[in-house]
């Protein structure tokens, strides 16, 4: 399965840095067979979907998990469907940490991601002290069992260690190898043999000079980035790095 390069701009970016987004569309986006889909902020979902012409996939950081209703400020994923976006991210660490958002809201939100014709990337990953107490596969298991939503289908999931996110630290080969293999046990026991077909990124502090080594690691089918995302020349670098 030919690696997946999708970048999450979080809070970052005005109408100017379409222009970014403009220029990894032009460049063929990916290298060769790779694709890139890029988590623009909310308010720029829409004109990257022009821009992106088809070449980038375009999508959000996150939705809500109800459809429509009273709920001041927020953004369903039928929403981003019909501003033209193909994906959403859930369960990122800055909302598990920031909005308080439990194993059980991201499994609603992946759901209502999935119900509204998404794809849905579903993130997890330990803390630097659950890393250091032993506890990593333990905190993956919970996680992937308090918010896998029912259907595969649809589901991607990225393996982010919270203490590598805009860090600069990354973990070991050897680490990304264990985390991956223990995430994909996990999605066969639940879901049987879909579970091999589920794609699973790597995300955190990944660079153009670091993307090569982390791809070429057992399943890992892509990777998630955030600052190294930011412009078309770092975000190209990745997806051009040699396999
Ligand atoms: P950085 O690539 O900036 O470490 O961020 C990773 C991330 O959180 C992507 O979702």
């Amino acid at each position: 399965m030919p690696a997946l390069i999708v970048g999450n701009w979080k809070m970052n970016g005005l109408g100017d840095d379409i222009a970014e987004i403009a220029q990894m569309a032009a460049a063929g986006a990916g290298n060769g067979a790779r694709s890139l889909w890029i988590a623009p902020p909310f308010t720029l979902i829409d004109r990257s979907v022009i821009v992106a012409a088809g070449a980038v996939k375009i999508g959000g950081q996150d939705c809500h998990v109800k459809q429509s209703g009273a709920h001041t400020g927020c953004v369903s994923a039928a929403m981003l469907a019909d501003l033209g976006a193909g994906f959403v991210i859930v369960g990122h660490s800055e909302r598990r940490r920031d909005k308080a958002e439990s194993d059980a809201d991201v499994r609603a939100k992946a759901t209502a991601g999935c119900a509204a014709g998404l794809e849905v990337i579903l993130c997890i990953g330990e803390t630097r002290d659950q890393r250091g107490a032993g506890q990593t596969n333990d905190v993956l298991t919970s996680q992937l069992a308090g918010s896998l939503p029912d259907d595969a289908e649809a589901l991607i999931i990225a393996y982010e260690p919270v203490w590598a996110i805009g860090t600069g630290l990354i973990p070991t080969l050897d680490d990304v190898a264990s985390a991956h293999a223990h995430i994909r046990a996990n999605l066969v026991a639940r879901y049987g043999p879909a579970g091999y077909g589920v794609r699973v990124l790597y995300g955190g502090s990944v660079t153009p000079a670091n993307a090569s080594e982390l791809l070429r690691v057992s399943e890992v089918g892509g990777v998630l980035v955030g600052g190294a995302s930011l412009t078309a020349q770092s975000l190209l670098a990745i997806t051009a790095a040699p396999p």
